[in-house]
């Protein structure tokens, strides 16, 4: 077991760090409500399942992975730094990009139907961001009178503080708990105990491929009890130009959301990408109904990274695949979910029919895959 050494974030906050092993068995999910080790300050609770030296190690493989697999590809959760962050931000405001306002308008007219279904005492939210659109589920779940905790988990720690710490000042009586995690590692580490609602907003689900997804729904339900529930955002299949403009706007913010991958590289692997030699290419895949996020060499030329000793040509329109965002029918969703040990309680959409939002419990029954 690696030694737990206190961590200080910019905040003045402190946690502990631990392992970044998920089966590791050092007590942070003893099933006692909180994570051993985690200190508080100014109200906030911080955990960190991914440090420093973690982060480089799992950036150097992906990318040494990534770059010399066949097509090239690298994972989305990379794009997510302090930039990263501001520019995602930046996204949801954008004119083009429907599914933050559309997935609001659904929390706007039924965040008091999810909280009268799901009167939950602890609001688990993952790859939670800035948390904003979930203000309006703390203030269902509040007026339902048994909100205690907000558990916030992220990968992207300067994000997640900084949103904790906002929801500290507008909600002084909750308990807000922030976990620095991968989603796709770390859920054996969600604080457990009492009624809890988990939210996965955003069509985050969306950007992991299918079997991920699966994997990613039945490690979830096996973190479950009887009484806690899954609320799930998911994008809807539409008009393939509205979905490409959602991922290519005028202004140019996601294309250097796209590049800002390349930038986590050079800096954190001693990378010297040439930003502007790789243009934003996005396109839509029918078959598989998923958006495909590409960075495209406008040039032959070659990448050195130093971290990795490696060298990559790229050739004059070769790609680099950064992130699909899968959209899905409603029956898509019932079936993937019902397929992972999950229970459609409730589903709805926006007036548009844009995207959807839907409550799943687990099954009384599950099925053969998900024990
Ligand atoms: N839920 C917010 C943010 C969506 S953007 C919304 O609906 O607007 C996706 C978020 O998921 C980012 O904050 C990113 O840092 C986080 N994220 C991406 N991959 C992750 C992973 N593997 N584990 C944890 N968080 C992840
Ligand atoms: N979950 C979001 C989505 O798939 C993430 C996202 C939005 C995104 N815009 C992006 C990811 C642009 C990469 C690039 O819609």
């Amino acid at each position: 077991m690696t030694p737990r050494t206190p961590v200080t974030t910019p905040a003045g906050a402190t946690g502990t760090a631990d392992t970044d092993d998920a089966d590791s068995t050092d007590g942070t999910s003893s099933g006692t409500g909180t994570v051993a080790g985690a200190t508080t300050f100014a109200g906030l609770t911080l955990d960190r399942h991914v440090h420093a030296s973690d982060r480089a190690v799992n950036l150097a493989r992906d990318v040494l992975g990534g770059l010399t697999a066949n097509p090239r590809e690298l994972p989305p959760k990379w794009f997510y730094d302090a930039t990263g962050g501001m520019l995602f931000d930046e996204i949801t405001r954008l004119p083009e990009y429907y599914p933050t306002r559309r997935e609001r308008a659904i929390l706007d007219d039924h965040a008091s139907d999810i909280a009268a279904a799901c009167p939950a005492d602890t609001l688990v939210e993952l790859g939670s961001g800035t948390s904003e659109k979930t203000r309006l589920l703390l203030d269902a779940l509040r007026a339902t009178g048994g909100l205690r905790k907000f558990v916030a988990f992220d990968v992207d720690e300067s994000t997640l503080t900084q949103a904790g710490r906002s929801l500290i000042a507008v909600y002084p009586d909750l308990a807000v708990h922030a976990v620095v995690g991968d989603f796709e590692r770390h859920l054996s580490h969600l604080p457990s105990g009492g009624r809890r609602l988990i939210a996965f907003l955003g069509g985050t689900i969306g950007n992991m491929r299918p079997a991920k997804r699966g994997a990613f729904l039945r490690a979830l339900r096996e973190q479950c009890g009887s009484t806690d529930a899954l609320l799930l955002g998911t994008d809807l299949v539409k008009d393939p130009d509205r979905l490409v403009a959602a991922y290519d706007d005028g202004a140019g913010v996601t294309a250097a959301f796209n590049r800002n991958v390349l930038t986590v590289i050079n800096r954190e692997l001693g990378a010297d990408f040439n930003i502007r030699g790789f243009a934003h290419v996005v396109h839509w895949n029918a078959a598989d109904a998923w958006i495909e996020m590409r960075l495209r060499a406008v040039r032959d030329q070659q990448v050195t990274i130093d971290s990795l000793a490696l060298a990559v040509d790229f050739q004059r329109g070769d790609d680099l695949l950064t992130e699909i965002s899968a959209k899905f029918t409603r029956d898509r969703i019932t079936t993937e979910l019902a397929d992972t040990g999950w229970a459609v309680a409730q589903q709805w959409t926006d007036p548009e029919g844009d995207f959807a939002v839907t409550l799943a419990t687990p099954s009384t029954t599950p099925t053969a895959a998900s024990v």
